[in-house]
């Protein structure tokens, strides 16, 4: 807010400036005038950004962050790179956030609040998402000494991406979100920062930057994060589910999020070999009558689209809230009681939460509260505590 204000008074300044001068002289000191006061107020805009000056910054980087690659490999390096440019706010375009601003470790990379805060504080359009365990597929080959991409599976609320490469200049390039409207400008800037010639360098044998390498390197980071030690996975993980490292309450919530009130059916949480995480297609669950937000159905332009949206997976589900695509709960409870006798009749409503009339009433569990109980403790369980406290995920800025 300051900023602004400065910026306001010295634009202000700038142009009562432009304006003495044409009076006194009546040339044109037009262009100038005004480039002085657009420099003045750029130089106290990068001033009161919140991140410290460059020297005053050092990096704390564990050897390995890519967990498929050995010590020697380089995509480690290159993971490295990427964890640094995922926290770096020199990504924005006033250096004032970075993706770990909306993307945080402890809320399961996700945000913790209903709508995140952009570069100039505007609002987000949908709650954050978390992000986690996505698909290997998308892991970028370098093996040809440029960055390749592979499409996965689909990327956002409404799907609208699935190339994770494609996905890393979004934010970056979003008015809300990053606002560097032209990425080609992110090189230089990079460079300009010391401490990237070295990252880069052992990341790809050279210092030059370039957008691909950019996104490269955060897709590997991002790749990096999966989870896989929750509760629920060490005792699936055992080929088949190891009754005996679940408590018999989250037992009773897995047979009842997989059997009674089918959540599995669109979550696929329980998957074969217990790691399965989402079916990545997209449903209307009944949020709203009339959904204000048509999701997958505004890139689709399909009326039998409107309101849908990808079923998250539910790892780490205890950490994100608030949850659904506009953050409208803020907990596990509000969502129960949502699944329990709050689905709307709308009219894409899926036909997994309809009632049995055929009228596309929507289904009243009417959930007792022991197997409230139940649920919560089995969505307790996909907690993995170890991703979101894991050094080499975290921050590696270190501010003086
Ligand atoms: C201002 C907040 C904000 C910033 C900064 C931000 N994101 Fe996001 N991110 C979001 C929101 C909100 C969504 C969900 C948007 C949607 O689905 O329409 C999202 C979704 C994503 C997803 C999709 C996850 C999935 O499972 O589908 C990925 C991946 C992602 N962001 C990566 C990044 C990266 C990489 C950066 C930095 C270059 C970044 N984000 C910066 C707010 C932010
Ligand atoms: C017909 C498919 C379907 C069924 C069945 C279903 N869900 Fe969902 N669920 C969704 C969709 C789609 C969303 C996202 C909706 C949105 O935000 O618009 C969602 C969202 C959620 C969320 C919030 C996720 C987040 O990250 O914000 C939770 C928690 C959840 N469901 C739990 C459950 C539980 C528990 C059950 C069983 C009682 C269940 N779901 C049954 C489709 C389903």
């Amino acid at each position: 807010m300051l900023t602004l204000q400065f910026f306001i008074i010295i634009f202000g300044l700038g142009i009562i400036f432009i304006k003495l001068k044409i009076r006194v002289m009546k040339t044109k000191l037009l262009t100038p005038g005004i480039l002085l006061s657009i420099s003045i107020a750029l130089i106290s805009c990068n001033k009161s950004g919140n991140t410290p000056k460059n020297s005053n910054v050092s990096l704390s980087l564990p050897a390995t962050v890519a967990q498929y690659y050995g010590p020697d490999d380089r995509r480690n390096n290159i993971a490295t790179l990427g964890r640094v440019l995922f926290y770096d706010p020199a990504l924005s375009v006033n250096s004032a956030i970075s993706c770990g601003s909306c993307h945080k470790q402890a809320a399961g990379f996700a945000d913790n609040v209903q709508f995140s805060l952009g570069f100039k504080n505007v609002l987000t359009r949908r709650n954050s998402l978390s992000i986690q365990d996505i698909n290997s597929q998308m892991i970028p080959d370098f093996t040809y000494g440029d960055t390749l991409f592979r499409p996965g599976s689909s990327l956002f609320w409404d799907g609208r991406e699935n190339n994770l490469g494609n996905l890393i200049m979004r934010p970056v390039t979003n008015h809300v979100e990053m606002g560097i409207a032209d990425p080609s400008v992110l090189p230089s800037k990079l460079a300009s920062i010391p401490y990237y010639a070295n990252l880069f360098n052992n990341a790809f044998g050279s210092s030059q930057i370039t957008p691909n390498k950019i996104s490269g390197a955060i897709a590997l980071f991002i790749n990096s994060i999966q989870t896989g030690n929750s509760r629920f996975e060490l005792a699936f993980n055992q080929g088949g589910i190891n009754t005996s490292l679940l408590t018999p309450v989250e037992m009773q919530g897995m047979q009842l999020f997989e059997n009674k009130y089918n959540c599995n059916s669109c979550h696929q949480t329980i998957g074969g070999n217990g790691t399965y995480n989402t079916s990545f297609s997209f449903m209307n669950n009944g949020l709203d009558v009339n959904p204000t937000d048509p999701g997958l159905g505004a890139l689709t332009g399909n009326a039998a689209d409107m309101g849908k949206f990808k079923a998250p997976e539910l790892h780490n589900i205890a950490l994100t809230a608030p949850y659904m695509h506009d953050g409208r709960f803020k907990t596990l409870d509000d969502v129960l009681n949502f699944y329990s006798n709050g689905i709307q009749k709308s009219q894409n409503l899926d036909g997994r939460l309809q009632d049995s009339s055929g009228n596309g009433n929507p289904i009243r569990f009417n959930i007792p509260n022991q197997d409230r109980v139940a649920l919560k403790a089995f969505l307790n369980s996909l907690t993995d505590y170890t991703m979101v406290t894991d050094p080499k995920f975290s921050n590696p800025f270190i501010y003086q």
